[in-house]
């Protein structure tokens, strides 16, 4: 009896050990105070290796507002302008798993479809309002609102989002906080249609139920970002 509660409590423990490594399967978390991304090392690692400590500065931790801070120029063919604060613009976010964006937007304009591979992202509208959601794994259920200035709303990680700014005459403005230094991001159109070598047009026009013809014309299209 002893050695089966014995038994019993060493395949808990197992379990539980097993559960608490699922819990950590993630970006690993930070092993030092920081590690201020060296983009100019020759070295390819998960991420970026870290600068000598001893040569960081204080404005390694700095983001001037001349980066976030300002309007940006929405005149584009989607009407949005996305303006990262993500380990590329600043390298003192390595490892941290956090990042900003701004998200500027013309009146109607739309920041198309997209996704985030490794990180949730938290939007807080700074001006305007705007009509956005995300859209689950399958089946596809969609989470819609309108949204309002000082309004937040989340997107979970990697699940294709969008945001609209409904009015007519005015542009709109938000602030995102994202749970990655690098989240990354797959325009849904731009990927389906633009990519290059671009996707046979057998298999896009099977799979969108639509003749090749309108598949060719899409792929013809110039797939910009917003960013
Ligand atoms: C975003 O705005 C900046 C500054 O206003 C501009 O230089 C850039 O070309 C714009 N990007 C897009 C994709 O419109």
């Amino acid at each position: 009896m002893a050695s089966l509660v014995a038994l019993l409590a060493v395949a808990l423990v197992a379990q539980l050990a097993s559960w608490q490594q699922a819990a950590v399967a993630y970006d690993p978390s930070p092993l030092q105070d920081f590690c201020v991304a060296d983009k100019n090392s020759p070295v390819r690692v998960n991420g970026f290796p870290c600068k000598d400590p001893m040569a960081v500065t204080p404005d390694d931790f700095f983001n001037p507002a001349m980066i976030i801070g300002k309007r940006r120029d929405t005149n584009n063919k989607v009407g949005s302008n996305v303006t990262n604060v993500n380990v590329e613009s600043f390298p003192g976010l390595n490892t941290l798993g956090i990042s900003l964006a701004r998200i500027d937007y013309a009146p109607l304009g739309v920041n198309p479809p997209h996704i985030h591979p490794r990180a949730t992202e938290l939007l807080t509208v700074l001006e305007g309002t705007l009509y956005l959601g995300f859209v689950t794994s399958n089946p596809n259920r969609l989470f819609s609102k309108v949204v309002k200035k000082g309004d937040v709303f989340v997107f979970p990680k990697a699940m294709i989002h969008f945001q609209m700014n409904l009015d007519h005459e005015k542009p709109a403005a938000a602030l995102s906080s994202l749970s990655s230094q690098n989240p990354g991001v797959i325009t849904i159109a731009s990927a389906v249609f633009g990519s290059k070598p671009p996707i046979s047009d057998d298999v896009l026009a099977k799979a969108f139920q639509v003749e090749k013809k309108l598949i060719d014309w899409l792929q013809s299209q110039f797939w910009d970002t917003n960013y």
